[in-house]
């Protein structure tokens, strides 16, 4: 008889209820960020060729989703704008008049308990689709980050919960937290997107946000794929600037990443599921050739597994419905 095993793990995993109990990772609806794109206009919802089922809406549709992304009980939205004029130095981004600006004021009027973030960057608002200010073909550092501290300045006094800035410029957190302070705003939080990759997984929101740079790429300022040391600097300097969440993006690409960040940190750690890891599941969902729900939930355990306290994601929606299935 000592031949068969005493441990058997398999003791665990026969009945549903006790596999259930013993899960070590929940999914929450308090893990769900829900990206949206605003355009300019009104009762336009274009649907993104290359992410089925995301729309650009203008600030009237936007207003609507957000009521139904609060009542499916998802916690957060974060905005993107897609302006109606682009030009050299992005202007509308810190525009107090600009898309983003007017977005937030409307859903912070209309829709009560939603957490709205905006994302701080240029790269929507600039005619040659870059991160910040040119010269030549250089991105400009610091002349940036002054733009993006008055970005996220409009943002906030456009009533915005929570700032993000994606952008990668050295030095802006600390910008944008003194320019907050400055100005009656210490209590808002900033969620930096810390580690963020250069990535060809962002194709398809480059699509959505219309924000493809003209020439060149953006790894002068995006990370490195192959950096992991580089991405805990890089995420030190954050906190030590006053980051409040740090993110990771993409998410399921650099699992490693989140994990050793949380880890080193205990921050409150944030992941961004990018557009292309959810076209990609679309797209074989689509085909009959996995399953889309299940693949898509497998995703986010992977996330939330890996150490991400909350993530970014296309399918919050659909998550939030597989929640509310699944509890009862
Ligand atoms: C920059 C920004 C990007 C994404 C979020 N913020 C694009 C980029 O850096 O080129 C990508 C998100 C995604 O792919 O879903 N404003």
């Amino acid at each position: 008889m000592s031949q068969y095993p005493i441990i058997r793990h398999r003791r665990l995993r026969y009945n549903p209820i006790i596999r259930d109990m013993v899960r070590e990772t929940v999914l929450a609806k308090d893990d769900l960020i829900y990206p949206l794109f605003v355009v300019p206009g009104s009762n336009v919802k274009n649907p993104v060729k290359s992410m089925p089922g995301v729309f650009q809406m203008s600030i009237d549709n936007i207003v609507e989703e957000c009521k139904e992304v609060r009542d499916l009980g998802i916690p957060a939205i974060i905005l993107f704008g897609i302006p109606e004029h682009k030009d050299e130095k992005g202007s509308e981004a810190y525009d107090p008049e600009g898309i983003i600006q007017r977005a937030v004021r409307a859903i912070k009027t209309e829709v009560k308990d939603l957490v709205v973030i905006t994302d701080v960057c240029m790269c929507e608002y600039t005619s040659h689709g870059h991160c910040g200010l040119l010269q030549g073909e250089e991105i400009l550092n610091d002349e940036t980050v002054e733009l993006l501290a008055k970005e996220a300045l409009t943002h906030a006094q456009a009533g915005a919960d929570m700032i993000a800035p994606s952008d990668m410029m050295d030095g802006r957190v600390a910008a944008i937290r003194k320019i907050l302070d400055d100005n009656g705003f210490n209590k808002i939080p900033i969620m930096s997107y810390a580690a963020k990759y250069a990535s060809g997984f962002y194709g398809p929101f480059r699509d959505a946000a219309e924000s493809t740079p003209a020439f060149g790429d953006r790894r002068s300022h995006q990370m490195d794929i192959g950096n992991i040391n580089e991405a805990i600097r890089e995420v030190e300097e954050d906190i030590k600037e006053g980051a409040d969440i740090v993110m990771v993006k993409p998410a399921g690409p650099y699992l490693d990443v989140i994990r050793e960040v949380k880890q080193r940190f205990g921050m409150p750690t944030a992941a961004y599921q990018v557009s292309g890891e959810y076209s990609m599941i679309k797209a074989a969902g689509a085909n009959g050739w996995i399953d889309e729900e299940r693949v898509m939930v497998e995703a986010a355990f992977a996330i939330k597994r890996a150490g991400a306290d909350m993530f970014l994601t296309y399918f919050a929606k659909d998550l939030a419905k597989w929640i509310d299935k699944t509890n009862k």
